[in-house]
């Protein structure tokens, strides 16, 4: 099988750890015969603006629609952040979900007990989490009509009915897959996208009568994942809530460099980025946790490119390697990106222990 693959570094340690998935992805095409696999990289984010001043240009879009998957590092940085900036890195990553139309952003949680002891929560709190959160990705106030003037701004916030229906189809699905458990967040309280949201997730949650749902509102869901995570199964919500819960569930696994993700339109086509972002306290340094981005290769291969087997190997890899505690500073070791991600290769047994600069 043949796989057209777009790598996105970005800006940051998006370079440092798309190296680190990249090696992954090509030792697990080279150890699974049959598999061939072209990566081509383009500029997004701040590199691009740098180099042609957009952030999104059109030659690196043009190449992701054509790609079986597109693998993203991270965008941004204090170079283009101040706020008066007429283009920012961040406008490209949002043209690029929009314009793939990859609604669902699939973010799975688990928690290595090695791990576990790194949290500020109990270590018993953590046994048995295993969470999907299931983020909409493509609307919200994050595609509103925004406006500005001296003295005051709006960001509108807007949901349809179709746009809530597909999310939260995906979402029951992958319940269906797991302990078939929903738990839809919201501030239905007060916003009147919540109460679209809470309707239109009920209707839907009837075609799925064989899984239980249930709402919670935001604020107290944001209290309820560090009491008591292990209560969630699958956790499906709009954009900005579904942004902020998940940087805190990180929390829960030990740091925000190990956790993954993908996200999905309706076809098999897909946009994977680790859920950090260009860490710009830590970038060149050889810092990075590359575990996020190799989580977000593996999804790749399960979501994309129906290569499942090889995804878990990749999973086992990266638990066997935490295990044996070659750990970045991120998660209390002394190791460099190079050396966690040397390790990851060496669990696969590729034998190649260097990563191709
Ligand atoms: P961040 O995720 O970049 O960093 C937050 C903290 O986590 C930092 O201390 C950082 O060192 C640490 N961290 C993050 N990833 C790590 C990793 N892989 N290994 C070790 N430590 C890691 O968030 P921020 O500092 O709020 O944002 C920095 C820039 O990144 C901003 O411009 C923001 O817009 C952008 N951003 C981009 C994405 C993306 O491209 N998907 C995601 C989030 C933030
Ligand atoms: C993420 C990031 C992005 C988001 C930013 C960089 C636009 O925080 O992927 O979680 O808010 O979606
Ligand atoms: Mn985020």
């Amino acid at each position: 099988m043949r796989a057209n693959i777009v790598v996105l570094p970005g800006d940051g340690i998006g370079p440092e750890v798309t190296r680190a998935a990249v090696a992954v992805l090509d030792a697990a095409a080279r150890g699974n015969g049959g598999y061939h696999f072209t990566f081509s990289e383009h500029l997004i984010g701040g590199a691009a603006i740098d180099a042609c001043g957009e952030p999104l240009p059109a030659a690196t879009l043009a190449a992701c629609k054509g790609a079986d998957a597109v693998l993203l590092g991270a965008v941004g940085g204090p170079k283009w952040s101040d706020p008066n900036a007429a283009v920012r890195p961040e406008q490209g990553l949002l043209g690029l979900r929009a314009a793939l139309g990859v609604y669902a952003n699939l973010r799975p949680l688990r928690v290595h007990p090695r791990l576990a002891e790194l949290s500020p929560l109990k270590t018993e709190r953590l046994d048995n989490v295993d969470l999907l959160f299931v983020r909409e990705l493509t609307g919200g106030a994050y595609f509103g009509a925004k406006t500005r003037t001296d003295l005051a701004a709006t960001d509108e916030c807007r949901y349809t009915v179709a746009e809530i229906e597909r999310v939260s189809r995906r979402a029951f699905a992958f319940a269906r897959l797991r302990r078939r458990q929903v738990t839809h967040v919201d501030k239905a309280n007060v916003l009147e996208t919540s109460r679209l949201w809470r309707s239109t997730v009920d209707r839907v949650a009837r075609e799925f009568p064989d899984v239980k749902l249930e709402h919670q509102l935001v604020d107290s869901m944001a209290m309820l994942l560090l009491s008591r995570p292990s209560a969630y199964d699958v956790i499906v919500t709009e954009n900005l809530f579904g942004d902020i819960l998940t940087d805190e569930a990180a929390a829960l696994a030990g740091s925000l460099g190990v956790l993954p993700s993908a996200s999905l339109g309706d076809g098999k086509a897909g946009l994977y980025e680790p859920i950090h972002g260009s860490a710009p306290d830590i970038a060149g340094k050889g810092l990075a946790n590359p575990l996020g981005a190799i989580l977000s290769a593996a999804l790749l291969l399960r979501h994309s490119l129906d290569m499942e087997h090889v995804a878990q190997d990749i999973e086992a890899a990266v638990d066997a390697v935490i295990e044996a505690g070659a750990l970045t500073s991120d998660l209390g070791g002394t190791a460099s990106t190079d050396q966690v991600t040397a390790a990851v290769l060496d669990r696969l047994g590729t034998g190649q222990t260097r990563v191709a600069a």
